[in-house]
């Protein structure tokens, strides 16, 4: 029985990594280990929950001793690494929980893989799932690939830069055999609403403000969530102990394109006069240190592994909001609570 450890499957990306594992790996058994913050929902879960391949555990990766008891008791042949605290935002506000969870965590999982692993890590893998925002900030053109220099500019991209880093160093100095990922922004389903897509549409239809950074120029490179997991399913399959993957869209889009294109497709769905969504576009105080560009350039991932995005991205976007649009009770239940107050101190308060 190959036993695979995914870490952070509650949140938006992990949710799909596990439903893609469990559905088509049911030789597998995975394991589902995550602390529940407040990115972490077992709703986004519910048609998985009960198959007989998948058990979700309720932990936190800083906890090294529990971490470490997790890893005696079952013998892992693969980790996917995902839980981390994700959003740049909430790391200018408190860097330290991003310390905590993005760099301690994932030691504490290194060192758990290296010491249970030990004399045989043959046939096993920590994959590690990291971001472009480790490579900087590009200006109008360049790609970021493998090779790129890091420059994280955030505390958040210090922090996965950080891990990125450790990962790295427990493949050279004890051969754990590791691989890393770093893809450029997701977007799709189970998206909690604090990034930008999810919340734009959560304030369109609720008529409010679309807050836009800055003038709307920055852009970023959207990947559909259910591509970077099928890409995360090949990596850990098919690439090479050691190797860094960039995964990313080839689909770059200013803010504000983003946001008036999100506008038209509301519109339609909502059943409101053409321009009617757009009126809510507000341009508000920038965020500190933006970075400009995102780019991915993905040819690596291509011609070795021969992985290539599967959606149009006007495509994803539609399929996007008709979720949104028929989940209204997980759209509430996220947004209730603590939500409200994060959503004061981040917007009404600027
Ligand atoms: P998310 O914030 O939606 O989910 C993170 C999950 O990790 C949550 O379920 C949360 O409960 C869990 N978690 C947080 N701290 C934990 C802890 N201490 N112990 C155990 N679990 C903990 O994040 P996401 O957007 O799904 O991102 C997943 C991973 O992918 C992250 O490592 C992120 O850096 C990376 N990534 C994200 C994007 C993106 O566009 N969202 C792009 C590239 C890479
Ligand atoms: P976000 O979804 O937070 O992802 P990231 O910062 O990891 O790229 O933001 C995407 C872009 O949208 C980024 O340039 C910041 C901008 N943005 C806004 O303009 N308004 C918002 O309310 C948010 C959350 C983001």
């Amino acid at each position: 029985m190959i036993k695979v450890l995914i870490t952070g499957g509650a949140g938006f990306i992990g949710s799909h990594v596990v439903r893609r594992m469990v559905n088509s790996y049911p030789q597998y058994h995975i394991f589902n280990l995550d602390a529940l913050t407040y990115a972490g929902n077992l709703e986004n879960l519910k048609d998985v929950a009960s198959a007989a391949n998948y058990t979700f555990v309720k932990g936190d990766i800083t906890d090294a001793a529990f971490v470490q008891n997790l890893f005696a008791q079952h013998d892992f042949t693969y980790v996917i690494h995902l839980a981390a605290e994700s959003h740049v935002d909430r790391s200018i506000s408190n860097p330290i929980a991003f310390v905590m969870t993005n760099v301690v965590g994932t030691v504490n999982l290194l060192n758990a893989a290296k010491h249970v692993w030990s004399g045989s890590f043959e046939g096993r893998r920590f994959y590690h799932v990291s971001t472009d925002e480790v490579y900087g900030a590009l200006g109008e053109t360049g790609m970021f690939t493998e090779e790129t220099k890091y420059d994280p500019h955030s505390p958040y991209s210090a922090s996965k830069a950080s891990s990125d880093h450790f990962v790295r160093a427990y493949h050279d100095t004890y051969g754990l055999p590791v691989v890393i990922s770093n893809c450029s922004n997701n977007y799709g389903s189970h998206h909690f609403p604090e990034k930008l897509i999810p919340l734009a549409i959560h304030n369109i239809k609720n008529n409010k403000p679309i807050p836009v950074y800055g003038k709307g120029e920055n852009v970023r490179d959207w990947l559909w969530v259910e591509d970077h997991a099928r890409a995360i399913d090949v990596i850990l399959h098919k690439g090479k102990n050691g190797e860094t993957y960039n995964i990313g869209g080839h689909n770059e889009w200013k803010n504000i394109d983003l946001i008036h294109l999100l506008c038209k497709i509301m519109d339609k769905k909502l059943g409101r006069a053409q321009g009617e969504s757009a009126k809510l576009i507000t341009f508000v105080k920038d965020r500190a240190g933006h970075d400009m560009r995102y780019a991915i350039d993905a040819t690596k991932l291509k011609s070795d592994l021969g992985w290539v995005p599967s959606l149009q991205f006007e495509e994803g976007l539609e399929k996007t909001v008709d979720w949104y649009l028929s989940n209204q009770e997980w759209l509430d239940h996220v947004t209730s609570g603590e939500y409200k107050k994060y959503y004061t101190d981040q917007y009404e308060k600027r």
